[in-house]
């Protein structure tokens, strides 16, 4: 097997991998290179797909303040959202947006070259700062690609995959094992920093609004390594994704910024029915919004409920929502015209792994950052385009914290980390999974049981049917491709989600069991530990 060393090694290639990479190579003078590794092209990501926007507390801004932002931050995150972390994320925000604008991201602006700014759910103001309309995410992947690619001291490594952690017998994490898809090959990265940047879970539901590389493979990984995992059990489903028929399993995200600007919920009788659900209507949160339309769907028995957008100013709906729009259009639908077919999917991971807002972890030398991590902003229901802000506030805090470290490249690999290497020098037994069938089994137990609405009765079901879908798999640890490697990791995580959701006697944000209440009381971090 192939060996090298870095002195930082960043895995994913999303906001929160890019601006992290870029910033520790533009801050710190390191001994030895820096290596991006991705699984798939560099910069394809859930950040490339985001649409709504960023939430900024930008001087931009005037008349809104962290205060204001705070509130509403941790008013939707029921309870469980940290105080001092998301004042210190929002105190922040203003010095990184505009950090991130000089390093090359365009935010919309209006004509007299003021940035603009929009409204979205369960916000007391207009603050989210968008790119090309709905296309932020991909105006803010676009740019520090293009910077990353242009600073030769950032290498970078696309189509691997990091299969395992190298943790040494003083807990201290020493590099990965990583995977090359195309060579076939396995390699060792030896680092004294290793950043886990690798998104979300939302691949493990059947339907999600995620792209196929949101298989929660920082979280598996981690926890596998003995990490501290938090809050698992609060996945965001996001109300409205397009649901048309012949259905596909993988949504596309109609933006909350499409109700922002005025967009209406209606059944199939083109009735309004927010108004039943919440006093916020269309704004509420967004858990109240998906068990509205969840509720209507039942009560109709039907598989999607509509926005309609068609009533709005039918040039401004189509500069505001190019993206939306033209892919509306591809499926027959002229959103100025008619109303959109809309159904909730799996959108957000708010748990993850425990970490700083610098990104630190329960295990040394290992850092995570962006949707991989869990802070403590979120709470139970993260409010909309936090989630973006989260990622390159941390990765900006974790540049400045490695900027104190020492990045020297560890010397000495202890015997419990040669063994780990030798598993994935054997050659593996047996022919290989079909590992797209496998994970589909996986997603409708995830839906049906561990969706929207759980019961304990629901949670044990799954509980028992993912366990025997590990008993069959019998890879606990070199696999033989991609997919099953992924199939390996939403095994794991799928687990967690369940053991999380069965822990909390309670509903609360997004976690909501039919059989306890919502509460809004100030409630603990759940937490789950590998023991070896
Ligand atoms: P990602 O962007 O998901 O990047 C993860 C990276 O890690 C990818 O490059 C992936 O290929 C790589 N990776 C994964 N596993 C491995 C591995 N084992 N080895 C190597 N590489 C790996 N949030 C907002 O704030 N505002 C929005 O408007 C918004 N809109 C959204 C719209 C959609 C359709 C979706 C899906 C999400 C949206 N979100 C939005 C959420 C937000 O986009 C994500 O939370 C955020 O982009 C996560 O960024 P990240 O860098 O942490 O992870
Ligand atoms: C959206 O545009 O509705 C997504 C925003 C988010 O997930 O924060």
């Amino acid at each position: 097997m192939k060996y090298s060393e870095y002195s930082v090694v960043v895995i994913g290639s999303g906001a929160a991998g890019l601006y992290a990479a870029l910033k520790i190579s533009q801050q710190i003078n390191l001994p030895e290179s820096l290596l991006l590794i991705t699984k798939a092209s560099l910069g394809e990501s859930n950040s490339k797909y985001a649409q709504g926007g960023i939430v900024g507390v930008v001087h931009q801004n005037p008349d809104d303040n962290v205060s204001m932002h705070v509130n509403d931050t941790l008013k939707a995150g029921a309870g469980l959202s940290q105080k001092a972390t998301t004042e210190y994320i929002s105190a922040v925000s203003d010095e990184v947006l505009n950090d991130l604008i000089s390093n090359g991201v365009n935010f919309d602006r209006d004509s007299n070259g003021n940035l603009t700014f929009t409204l979205e759910a369960a916000h007391s103001m207009k603050r989210i700062l968008h790119s090309g309309g709905d296309a932020t995410g991909k105006g803010i992947t676009d740019a520090l690609v293009k910077a990353v690619k242009n600073n030769k001291n950032i290498q970078v490594v696309e189509n691997s995959m990091a299969v395992e952690l190298l943790i040494n017998s003083d807990k201290v994490c020493k590099g990965a094992i990583i995977y090359n898809e195309i060579t076939g090959e396995h390699e060792v990265v030896y680092t004294s920093a290793l950043v886990l940047a690798t998104g979300g879970v939302g691949q493990v539901y059947k339907y999600t609004t995620n792209p196929n590389g949101a298989t929660g493979d920082g979280i598996a990984l981690a926890y596998e390594a003995g990490a501290v995992i938090q809050d698992m059990e609060f996945i965001q489903f996001h109300p409205t994704a397009l649901a048309i028929s012949p259905d596909s399993k993988n949504r596309f995200l109609i933006s909350e910024a499409v109700r922002g600007e005025g967009a209406k919920l209606v059944n199939k009788k083109g009735e309004e029915f927010m108004s039943k659900y919440s006093d916020k209507r269309e704004l509420a949160p967004r858990d109240v919004v998906t068990r509205a339309i969840y509720s209507e769907m039942n009560l109709e028995h039907a598989p999607n409920v509509f926005l309609n957008a068609a009533f709005l100013n039918p040039l401004k709906l189509l500069k505001r929502f190019p993206t939306i729009s033209s892919r509306c259009k591809e499926n027959g639908i002229d959103i100025t015209q008619k109303p959109i077919p809309v159904a909730p999917a799996a959108h957000y991971t708010m748990g993850g792994i425990k970490a700083g807002v610098d990104g630190t972890t329960s295990i040394r030398g290992l850092y995570a950052i962006g949707e991989t991590a869990s802070t403590g902003l979120h709470g139970a229901n993260r409010l909309a385009s936090n989630s973006l802000l989260e990622c390159v506030v941390c990765a900006y805090e974790l540049a400045d914290y490695l900027s104190f470290a020492n990045l020297e490249i560890p010397k000495k690999i202890d015997t419990g980390i040669k063994k780990m290497i030798d598993v994935y020098s054997r050659t593996v037994k047996g022919k290989e999974y079909d590992y797209e069938s496998l994970k589909s089994k996986l997603k409708d137990i995830m839906w049906n049981n561990v969706g929207i609405i759980r019961t304990e009765e629901s949670l044990q079901k799954a509980k028992k049917e993912v366990e025997k879908l590990k008993n069959d798999f019998k890879r606990q640890r070199k696999c033989l491709n991609q997919g099953e490697y992924e199939y390996r990791n939403m095994l794991t995580v799928s687990s967690l989600i369940i053991q999380g959701a069965i822990e909390r006697k309670e509903s609360r944000g997004a976690h909501c069991r039919s059989d306890y209440k919502q509460t809004n009381a100030i409630a603990k971090h759940s937490e789950l530990i590998k023991t070896h």
